[in-house]
């Protein structure tokens, strides 16, 4: 067994996070994690305090929330938020709590409001959160203005959505300043999901995140997949080829003549926001299992539908491929050590007509084949890392460098958020 099995006994002097912390720091290069970190309520417990209540995380699109009033609510651990259109169109986050006596505010993942009341004794809130109306006899010096909703920081890029849950969260806003520039084409304010769907993965998400970070699986698990897709992110990969290169390069010389961005862009550490678009296999335009259009409109003011994939990467809990005819995009929402939900989005123009421009089956065909792959594939791993006979095992500098990659993140954002939390006290 390892000795870098965590020992969690509330005996022991250190907290979970500094234990954590002293695991990461001697923890050998590439090498997977402990077990403790896919399977421990106390490391995860940390880790969202760490991670997923500091770090700007995706939570959906401004097409989802077109006009004033319309919401969309989601928990991220044991936080409920949600995401508001104000009356001049400004995009809001909020705590979904009411400020009365805690209630959950909106139940619906999604809805359309006037105000936003609570449903528990009626308190009424405008659209920016400030407190308009609290029912009953609330005192003399009951002063309504320290009651607005708690605001949660958040930003639109392109029509993405980001909150982070700290006061003050880290600035990428270089990372948002490229998202727009390369979802300008898309133009997903007049776009719309056609369909989304959400599975639960009866794995952390770590193993969901690290098997997405990797196709050394995909000869083995994903047919549908690489009927269309070439697995390589960029051009430096080392297993990229001549060809590839050649092709890549015709491609990006036709995407260049129509503005279209294309090239590898990275900010934070490592690959923690990155947008790179690749070609398909030479024939193919969408992901699909025949590689032709799932959808008869192209998106925003695309005029070529050979624009291959752009593959946004958004650590911790996003990925998304945009082709010139649908965007598929992802996110991740971790429910417990062992227990995970993934949400897939199919994103079309908002003209486009089901039925008639587009149907849901073929649409959705390919990447559902895909996450249950994938589900299984990580349910999987859970089971063995279960196990008293798992040890953390190396990752392939070739074929897992982007799990590398990601575990490397992880590392040091959780030993710098945990710093910086001592720092200040
Ligand atoms: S808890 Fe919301 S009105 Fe009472
Ligand atoms: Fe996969």
């Amino acid at each position: 067994m390892t000795d870098l099995k965590l020992k969690l006994d509330s005996t022991l002097l250190l907290s979970p996070s500094e234990t954590m912390v002293g695991c990461l720091k001697t923890h050998p290069v590439n090498y997977s994690l402990p077990q403790p970190f896919y399977t421990d309520q106390h490391c995860f417990d940390v880790e969202m305090k760490q991670i997923f209540q500091k770090e700007w995380l995706f939570v959906g699109l401004t097409c989802e929330i077109p006009a004033k009033g319309n919401y969309i609510s989601q928990q991220i651990g044991s936080n409920p938020i949600m995401i508001v259109r104000g009356d001049q169109g400004q995009v809001r986050a909020f705590h979904n709590v009411c400020r009365h006596r805690g209630s959950k505010l909106c139940q619906a993942k999604q809805g359309k409001v006037a105000k936003l009341v609570c449903p528990y004794h009626q308190w009424t809130y405008e659209l920016d959160g400030t407190l308009l109306y609290a029912g009953g006899e609330m005192g003399s010096d009951f002063d309504k203005s320290k009651f607005g909703l708690h605001p949660i920081n958040c930003k639109t890029a392109g029509g993405y959505i980001y909150v982070s849950l700290s006061d003050n969260p880290i600035n990428i806003d270089a990372y948002f300043d490229d998202l727009a520039r390369y979802l300008e084409p898309y133009d997903l304010d007049n776009a719309k999901v056609a369909v989304e769907n959400t599975i639960l993965e009866e794995a952390n998400w770590k193993l969901v995140i690290e098997n997405n970070r990797e196709c050394y699986h995909c000869d083995g698990s994903h047919p549908e997949l690489l009927s269309f897709m070439l697995e390589w992110d960029d051009t430096e990969d080392p297993r990229s080829s001549d060809e590839f290169r050649a092709q890549v390069a015709a491609k990006q010389a036709l995407w260049e003549a129509e503005k279209i961005p294309y090239e590898h862009v990275s900010h934070g550490h490592g690959l923690r926001n990155r947008i790179v678009r690749m070609p398909l296999k030479e024939g193919a335009v969408a992901m699909t299992v025949d590689g032709h259009a799932a959808c008869s409109k192209l998106m925003g003011r695309i005029k070529n539908p050979d624009l291959g994939s752009m593959r946004i990467l958004h650590l911790p809990n996003s990925w998304s491929h945009a082709q010139s005819d649908h965007l598929v995009v992802f996110q991740v929402r971790p429910v417990g050590p062992l227990l995970t939900e993934v949400t897939t989005k199919w994103v079309v123009r908002k003209d486009a007509v089901e039925g008639l421009d587009y149907n849901i089956d073929r649409l959705t065909y390919v990447w559902n084949a895909t996450n249950t792959q994938d589900r299984i594939l990580a349910e999987n791993n859970q089971r063995g890392v279960n196990s008293m006979a798992y040890q953390p095992g190396p990752y392939s500098e070739t074929f897992e460098f982007g799990v590398i990659n990601f575990i490397d993140w992880f590392s040091d954002a959780m030993q710098k958020n945990i710093a910086a939390e001592k720092y200040c006290g």
